[in-house]
């Protein structure tokens, strides 16, 4: 059984811009997060990701609505509420101090959490020997490359072992042996500690890589929340198969798009893609075309990746919002 550990509901949020222009961030929305789970949010830029975490992060007021997390009300135990949390922003440059080296801002921000030293350095043993960056520590935050910034901002979140760690964007601008390093350490925390991890990317591989449950966000509402699974299924085709157009005539993609197994065709450059309910069959279906027609076409395979799903219902909601 699936246990929730937050809610937020009814949660909106608007800024008051230049000339009183306002911006409604988040819009009557509602959102949970089970125990043990990685959850993330997606959403194309300015969709309210990051004003929702920073909310439910105690870092910004809400207009309206209610968040609950492990049974405390936002609006009345921010306290404890940020005990249980660890949260790291988007902007790393700022979330630390940039002349003290990497183990002293640990340090600093363990203390100012009421840690004890002996609590810090044992923490801060672990971190570093999993995440191997020992080296780093005695260098000041400034000297630092931006993937090793944001690995001491990680860490520092980690300080006070919280059950809740909200990521916005932690592997953004990491070459991929430490992103990959990354996401399996926050796997690993997740499955082997029982942490709760809710995290934001665009980079859709490791979405769909470590995510239990996504939610698109748009427009300042949760759109749909699924399995990464469910979500590519939801695009209604399994695969893509692509071919080059040059050298095709119109004849022979009328054939192949009135073929039973393709759903879907789109031109892509040079190349036409078409969405196919079965890889088996219409893989085969197109190729005997092809074959019989002689044509030696260059040939791609694709299955439906969550980006696919990503473009497919973004477009759909703007669609819809459209009319
Ligand atoms: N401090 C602010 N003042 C005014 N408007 C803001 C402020 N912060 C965010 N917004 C606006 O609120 C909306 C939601 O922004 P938010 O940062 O939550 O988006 P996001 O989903 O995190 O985007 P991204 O993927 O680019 O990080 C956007 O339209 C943004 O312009
Ligand atoms: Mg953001």
């Amino acid at each position: 059984m699936n246990q929730t550990i937050l809610y937020a509901e009814h949660v909106s949020k608007s800024y008051n811009g230049k000339k009183d222009k306002v911006t409604k961030a988040l819009d009557d929305m509602n959102f949970d997060l089970n125990k043990g789970e990685i959850h993330s949010l997606l959403g194309p830029n300015g969709a309210g990701k990051t004003t929702l975490i920073k909310i439910m992060a105690t870092l910004l007021a809400k207009d309206k609505g209610t968040v609950n997390i492990m049974g405390f009300d936002l609006d009345k135990s921010e306290r404890e509420i940020r005990h249980l949390l660890g949260y790291v922003g988007q902007d790393t440059e700022r979330s630390a101090y940039a002349r003290l080296t990497a183990k002293e801002n640990l340090h600093f921000f363990g203390s100012m959490r009421g840690l004890a030293k002996e609590e810090i350095d044992k923490q801060i043993d672990k971190l570093v020997t999993y995440l191997g960056f020992e080296e780093n520590m005695s260098k000041q935050f400034m000297h630092l490359s931006g993937g090793q910034k944001q690995i001491v901002v990680l860490m520092r979140s980690l300080l006070h072992s919280p059950p809740i760690i909200f990521l916005d964007e932690p592997t953004k601008g990491l070459d991929p042996i430490i992103a990959k390093k990354i996401r399996r350490f926050l796997v690993d925390l997740v499955k082997k500690e029982g942490k709760t991890l809710l995290l934001t990317s665009h980079i859709l591989s490791e979405v769909d890589e470590m995510s239990d449950r996504v939610s698109l966000i748009h427009k300042g509402k949760i759109a749909i929340t699924d399995t990464p699974d469910a979500l590519k299924e939801s695009v209604g085709v399994t695969d893509f198969i692509e071919i080059e157009r040059n050298g095709m005539s119109i004849d022979i993609i009328n054939r192949i798009k009135n073929l039973d197994v393709v759903v879907s065709h789109v031109e892509r450059n040079d190349w036409d893609s078409f969405g196919v309910s079965d890889p088996f069959d219409g893989t085969q279906a197109i190729l005997g075309i092809l074959k019989e027609t002689n044509s030696r076409v260059r040939f791609k395979h694709k299955s439906v990746s969550l980006e696919d799903a990503f473009i497919h219902h973004i477009g759909m909601l703007e669609e819809s919002f459209d009319k």
